[in-house]
């Protein structure tokens, strides 16, 4: 099989980050493309000249011309400007969606059959926006949040439980937003319930409850929670990191349940909505959705934060786009 060729829309934070990653893993050659001139070439002239430390040989590339990304098999889209303190990811609406369009115009038109992972916010609505532009099959277009946000509930699990985050198994669905809803029934450490892990620690199911309370509202904050730490930019590791994942399970087909933020046909009493969920990965993008029976506050909770999405959905479309 020849190499992937992997574009990455947006230089930044995430951008810089995935370049090196993807290098450091030889999962295919890289273009990272920016609208900021030189900046994407000096970073990946930086990344390049670490080949022989690392080890590892593909091509990375900067650019600021589109036909650069001409025939990618994977794109990755970080354009767009992250939060500042104090700022929800909905506030980004109106700027992003502008770059967003842009973005969608070119892939569509220099990698026309490539799969499409979005990073940038807020996250639901530019997804959709991208796979309105462009008209590609919602297989091949889809968004990354729930790995990551699932990856930091289980962090948080771990901390409390002091036990090793690898076997700490926690996933987080709904919209990429404050109404985001951690699966608190199903996280487990290696397969033992978290929640009876917690009240055996406590010797008490209320107070097991409430720490477990404080974990999920923490992990419906962790972005801003680091936001309000970097001041000038929000999370960048641990999104490219999560990106990775998915870009892994396609180049390797390796069919990973993950959460992706994905278009729903009436799964999970969803209709014409991207929204996080439950999906196999491969080749193909997002394979098929794994539904499971939600309790009825799971699905409360869930339909509340679908609700925040059609809301967002409704106000970009006001907007015009
Ligand atoms: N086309 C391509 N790139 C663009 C465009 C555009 N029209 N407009 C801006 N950019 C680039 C910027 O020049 C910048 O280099 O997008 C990059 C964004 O990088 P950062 O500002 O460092 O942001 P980052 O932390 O990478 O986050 C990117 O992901 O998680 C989300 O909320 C976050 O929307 C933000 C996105």
């Amino acid at each position: 099989m020849a190499r992937q060729k992997i574009a990455l829309i947006g230089g930044g934070q995430i951008g810089g980050v995935l370049a090196q990653l993807i290098a450091q893993r030889q999962l295919g050659d890289v273009v990272l493309y920016d609208i900021v001139e030189d900046m994407p070439q000096g970073k990946t002239l930086d990344i390049a000249e670490a080949s022989r430390i690392d080890g590892f040989d593909v091509n990375v590339k900067g650019t600021n011309d589109y036909k650069d990304i001409e025939g990618a098999d994977i794109v990755i889209v970080t354009a767009g400007l992250p939060r500042k303190p104090g700022m929800s990811r909905d506030d980004l609406l109106t700027t992003n969606a502008k770059i967003i369009k842009t973005v969608a115009e070119n892939v569509k038109r220099f990698a026309p059959n490539s799969i499409v992972i979005i990073i940038s916010n807020p996250l639901d609505a530019m997804v959709t926006l991208f796979k309105k532009i462009t008209g590609f099959p919602t297989n091949r277009v889809f968004g990354q949040a729930g790995i990551l946000d699932s990856s930091r509930f289980s962090t948080f699990i771990a901390w409390e439980l002091g036990v090793s985050v690898k076997d700490v198994n926690a996933m987080v669905l709904g919209g990429h937003g404050d109404t985001m809803v951690p699966i608190v029934r199903y996280a487990n450490v290696n397969g033992i319930p978290a929640m009876e892990l917690l009240e055996k620690k406590y010797g008490d199911k209320i107070k097991a409850e409430e720490v477990m309370k404080s974990m999920v509202d923490r992990t419906k904050m962790a972005g801003g929670e680091v936001v309000k730490l970097l001041k000038t930019g929000s999370a960048f590791y641990s999104p490219a990191s999560a990106a990775i994942a998915m870009v892994e399970a396609i180049v390797g087909d390796e069919h990973r349940l993950l959460p992706v933020c994905a278009f729903l046909n009436g799964e999970f009493g969803v209709n014409g909505y991207y929204v996080g969920v439950p999906a196999v990965l491969g080749a193909a993008g997002v394979e098929k959705i794994i539904e499971f029976a939600l309790n009825e506050e799971e699905q409360a909770l869930l339909d509340n934060s679908v609700n925040a999405v059609t809301k967002l959905i409704a106000d970009m479309e006001r907007l015009g786009f």
